[in-house]
């Protein structure tokens, strides 16, 4: 059976990375958390007292920086440089400067290239900002999801808190929308959603019925691929 890879593009802290964990593992396939990999850059940077606004020197730091995931315990989890960080990342200081980091073009250039690299044998869900547009432009799959920006940040209010992680509504929700515009309005590959993206509005929405949704969407897009190629 020929696998199809999915890409899931929308706003900071919209659902994305819910649906493509539940996606992932009801297709027995991949879960790649792209976003992550701009937190752990950052986390990096940041660990060595490295100016963000200073391009030249974040650039000069790339090829120290080695990125991974491994599941553990049957979650995808972050490797930086040998080392689980996927707690570290998740944090505020991290929020509060992941998108000024995801400004700069060759720090992207190196992360799209090891995404791709990880989509081509097929069979990824992989949710961020690009994957759509530059990421995977070819995905069978490409969903665009989206959610009221109240609701957005309690859910990542209660996720933070579940996480054991302190945070206040009032300072995720004020960084959410700085993450938003800059996330829409930088010139490299801002998010926006592909034209041949299924919209998905999950504010009224469970869980379990946006998992329904879109895993109906993933088994048509299967099928057509395995009866069109024969096999
Ligand atoms: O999905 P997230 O909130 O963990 O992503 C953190 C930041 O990383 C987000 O504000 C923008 C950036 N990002 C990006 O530019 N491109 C992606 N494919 C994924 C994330």
């Amino acid at each position: 059976m020929k696998k199809i890879n999915i890409a899931i593009d929308g706003y900071s802290s919209c659902g994305k990375s819910t649906l493509a964990k539940q996606l992932a593992r009801e297709l027995n396939y991949i879960y790649i958390d792209s976003g992550a990999m701009y937190r752990a850059v950052t986390l990096f940077l940041l660990q060595h007292n490295i100016n963000i606004q200073n391009h030249d020197e974040v650039i000069g730091k790339l090829d120290e920086i080695d990125i991974y995931f491994e599941y553990l315990d049957g979650n995808s989890t972050t490797f930086l440089n040998g080392k689980n960080v996927e707690k570290d990342i998740r944090k505020m200081d991290i929020a509060k400067q992941v998108s000024h980091v995801a400004i700069i073009s060759e720090v992207r250039q190196k992360l799209v290239k090891q995404q791709q690299h990880l989509g081509r044998d097929k069979g990824v869900v992989m949710d961020g900002r690009d994957i759509s547009t530059v990421v995977f432009p070819d995905a069978e799959l490409k969903i665009f999801v989206t959610a009221e920006i109240d609701i957005r940040a309690d859910r990542r209010f209660q996720e933070l808190k579940d996480k054991g992680i302190e945070s206040s509504l009032e300072e995720i929700k004020s960084n959410l929308r700085d993450r938003d515009y800059i996330d829409s309005t930088r010139e490299d590959s801002p998010l926006t959603q592909a034209e041949d993206a299924i919209l998905l509005d999950n504010t009224s929405l469970d869980r379990a019925s946006q998992l329904k949704k879109a895993l109906e969407w993933a088994q048509e897009r299967i099928e057509m691929l395995n009866s069109s190629s024969g096999s």
